[in-house]
Parts: structure tokens; sequence; C-alpha cells
């Protein structure tokens, strides 16, 4: 049974290969991305093994339907880039990895306020340059600080029991509420609320069609002027063009961003050579209190084996041992 890896890096084949004991499942891997353009390509595979920005829309599931595919693994938890009812319609079952360290990406948020916050990306530069002043260093603590979260599910619950460890305030808001959460003394409001009162806002929600651009112009009227945001839910969360005029009119003190609205022509290459076309990031890395990483969270030891393992093992059971799998969660289809 073989599986085409869409998106393949050097580290998801090192990872693969090292947890794919079965002789029966052979995987071929494909650096390019799965979109139209490639979709060709699938003739004997029974499943596709897609990450974040392959595109699976109708028309690249209706092809891989009619060339035999009859499973969608994908490598990660999001799935706003697979058209759920396409694949439906064309009898094709989709699986993820609904969890895979939900602290690694937690602490990513925290490195990347904590590099914002204490300014440490600049000072790393200049130190290697036997600049040893602090001026344009000065930072603020964390403790005291109200920092609200969007969404308490794995990731945001494990974010906001750091928050508590740093002594902060925390406010969050979720359509339901984690009653562990509660029980430590995390607030559950408004997302008004969250906005109106927060020093620090951390998006943790799942991009859907209702919170598209949920940090707008408006939204961002109504926080402290200074606020950080950081973001390593989805890009499409951010209306990047209002958080730039934000940062220009210094409502936003800070931005972190590890996920951006158009990273899928960008994010997951080496582009240090070419000309990047896109005006909107170049403006963005432009300014000192912005910090972007290239949709690194969950980019662990521990998530990547989780990651593996997982969907091995949804593969294996779904399509070799022709069973479903014990965890619910990890089928959408
Ligand atoms: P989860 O499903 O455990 O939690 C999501 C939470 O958001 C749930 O509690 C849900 O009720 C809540 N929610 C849904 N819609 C909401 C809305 N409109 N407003 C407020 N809350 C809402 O998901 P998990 O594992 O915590 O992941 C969260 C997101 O993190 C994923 O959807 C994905 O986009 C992103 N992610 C990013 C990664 C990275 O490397 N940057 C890696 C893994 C996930």
């Amino acid at each position: 049974m073989k599986v085409a890896f869409f998106s393949a890096k050097p580290y998801d084949k090192l990872f693969f290969d090292k947890y794919n004991t079965n002789p029966d499942l052979e995987i071929e891997y494909f650096e390019t991305h799965l979109g139209p353009h490639i979709v060709n390509v699938v003739d004997d595979a029974e499943a596709v093994c897609v990450f974040v920005n392959d595109k699976l829309t109708a028309e690249v599931i209706a092809t891989l339907a009619s060339n035999g595919v009859k499973l969608i693994a994908l490598r990660c938890a999001g799935f706003n880039n697979v058209d759920l009812n396409a694949a439906k319609e064309n009898g094709i079952r989709v699986c993820r990895v609904p969890a895979y360290s939900p602290e690694a990406v937690a602490e990513h948020a925290v490195a990347m306020l904590l590099t914002l916050n204490r300014k440490t990306h600049k000072a790393y530069n200049r130190v290697r340059e036997q600049n040893f002043a602090l001026n344009g260093l000065l930072g603020f603590n964390l403790f005291g600080k109200t920092v609200g979260v969007i969404g308490t599910g794995k990731i945001g619950k494990a974010f906001c029991k750091i928050m508590l460890g740093f002594g902060c305030v925390v406010m969050v808001y979720d359509l339901y509420e984690d009653a562990e959460l509660a029980s430590l003394g995390v607030y559950y409001v408004s997302q008004q609320e969250v906005f109106h009162k927060s020093d620090i806002i951390s998006l943790h929600c799942p991009l859907t069609e209702d919170n598209k651009y949920l940090i707008n112009k408006d939204t961002l009227a109504v926080m402290k002027p200074g606020v950080t945001i950081i973001n390593t839910s989805r890009g499409g969360l951010i209306c990047t063009a209002d958080v730039i005029e934000a940062l220009k009119s210094r409502r936003v003190g800070y931005l972190g961003i590890d996920v951006y609205e158009q990273e899928d022509k960008l994010f997951f290459r080496d582009l240090s050579a070419n000309i990047i076309e896109d005006d909107a990031i170049q403006r963005l890395m432009s300014f000192p209190n912005v910090l972007v990483t290239a949709h690194q969270a969950f980019f662990t030891d521990e998530a990547l084996s989780q990651i593996a393992q997982v969907t091995l093992s949804s593969i294996e059971t779904l399509l070799i041992n022709n069973t479903e799998p014990e965890n619910k969660a990890v089928l959408l289809l």
C-alpha cells in the first residue's frame, strides 16, 4: 500500500522512516506541496499525507478520488486547507493528528512573547557586534500583566498555565469553558472584554469562516494602546493590512507571528536568494517590534515523533487493517 507524501522536508522523512516499521506501507515523498499542478502524479497511492499548506480543493480531491485515493492523512491538527464536503462527496476519509505536544506550540508562543518584551533578538545581535550598551533595550515585566487568550483548547490551556506561573492575570474567551482552567483562577469573559482589557493577547483558536480577520481595524481600535499580540494559530485570524496600520499608529506595541495569511508562498523554504514579492511581509519584518517565525511552533522532537506515530497508525488502521482508529478524534470523516 502506497502513501504519496507531499511538502516533504528532510525532517519529515527522518521521523516517518524511523517510525514506519510496516513492510506493507510504502511512502513516496514529494517535496512540492499538493495542488492542481501536481495532483496527477498520484496514480497508484491509496493515501495522500499532507501538511498545512497543501491545497485540498474540490478539484484536487475529485482527481485524487478518480485516481484511487481513499484517505487524506493530515499530519497536522488544523484542517482549514481541506474541502471536507468535497472529500465526503467523493467518499474519501480524512484523518489528522488532533494533538501533538500542545506544549510545543504554547512554549513557542511564550518564547515569542519573551523575545519581544525583553528584546533579546536585538540584544543577541548587538552583543555580537561588541555593543554592550542598553539604550533601546528597555523591556517590561510579565508579572502582574493581564494576558488575554482566545481559544482555551489544548494549546491555549497549556499557554494559560504557563502565564499563570509568570504571575499574570489570565483572562480568556472560548465557546466552551474549561473547568480546570476556571479552578486555577483563569477568568472566562467575553471576547470584547479580552480585547478591551488585555496587555497581551495570544490567539489559540482555529481559523473558521466566522473568525477570519478576528484581529481587524475595529477590534484593534478597542485594544489597549501598546498591546502585544501573539499569533501561533492561523494567519487568516489577523488582517495584515490593518495590523500594519495599527503598528504604525503605535496601537500595537509588539507583534509576534508564527503564522501568516500568505505563508503558503513563503514558509518552509529557503528564499534567501530570491526577491520577495509580498510587500506586506516585508513591511512587517521592517518593524523593530515585530517578530516573525515561519510556522515553527510545532517543531520539536517530541511533536514530530508524535505526528509520525499517530499518522502512520491511522493509515495502517484504516487502510491496511480495515478497522476504525480507537481515538475517534483523529477522524474528520
Ligand atoms: P483545540 O481544538 O484543542 O482547541 C481549540 C479551541 O478553540 C477549542 O477550545 C474551541 O472551542 C475554541 N474555539 C473554536 N472557535 C473559537 C472561536 N471562534 N473563538 C474562541 N474560541 C474558539 O486546538 P489546539 O490543539 O489547541 O490548536 C489550536 C490551533 O493552533 C489550531 O487550530 C491550529 O490552527 C493552531 N496550531 C498551530 C501550530 C503551529 O505550529 N503554529 C501547530 C498546531 C496547531
